[in-house]
């Protein structure tokens, strides 16, 4: 049996890290495919065309560290680009249905990409704890930023996600809501886990 989680949600809430310790919980591979959209992102920064980047998206694009605020910003806006979308469906649906299934987040993955989903999840929580969150995991990194910037960029990159013609972020008829505003990660894991769990049973 083929078994996919879906993970969407807004910017910075948690996803990626729920993601992947889902995804070693269950032994399932994980795709973090906001990481594609980055990639492509990252090549306009570059002066590379985004649809021809897409068209010609290789996993060696994601070789690089693609987690900085110029590069999120530059995701959304050729995440909008329909043609760039499209060049990067096949390889997610290939990904979410080879071997017994796999972990995979991002925006669209319960609406568009794995639709037949067995589990969808929506991990959300306020724009201020996603802010924190994202800014902890950019100072540790060692980069310059403050509070509002990154809230500014989080906000912005939700608007555009939600507003946009294709595959917007929103709820999956069928995702169940994770508010992860008040929880550490590690209970919004424990969280995601038994709520998988609770669906297989
Ligand atoms: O980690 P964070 O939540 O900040 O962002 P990400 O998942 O790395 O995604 C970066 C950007 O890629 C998002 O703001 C979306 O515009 C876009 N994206 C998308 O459109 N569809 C996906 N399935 C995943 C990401």
């Amino acid at each position: 049996m083929t078994f996919t989680v879906a993970i969407d949600g807004p910017a910075a809430a948690g996803k990626g890290t729920i993601s992947k310790a889902v995804a070693a919980h269950f032994n399932l591979p994980h795709l973090d495919t906001g990481l594609l959209y980055r990639a492509v992102g990252a090549q306009m920064l570059a002066g590379a065309d985004p649809v021809e980047a897409a068209n010609n998206f290789d996993l060696a694009d994601l070789a690089q560290d693609l987690r900085k605020d110029d590069i999120a910003q530059a995701a959304s806006r050729v995440a909008a680009i329909p043609e760039v979308r499209a060049a990067l469906v096949s390889f997610q649906q290939r990904f979410a249905t080879r071997g017994g299934g796999a972990v995979l987040d991002g925006r669209d993955i319960g609406t568009v990409i794995c639709p037949d989903a067995q589990v969808k999840l929506f991990v959300t929580a306020s724009p201020d704890v996603r802010a924190k969150r994202r800014l902890e995991e950019l100072t540790g990194k060692g980069i310059d930023t403050d509070y509002a910037t990154v809230l500014v960029d989080v906000i912005a990159r939700d608007k555009r996600d939600s507003e946009r013609d294709t595959a917007p972020l929103t709820l999956a008829d069928d995702a169940i809501i994770l508010d992860t505003s008040d929880m550490s990660i590690d209970a919004a894991v424990a969280a995601a886990i038994a709520i998988i769990e609770k669906k297989l049973n």
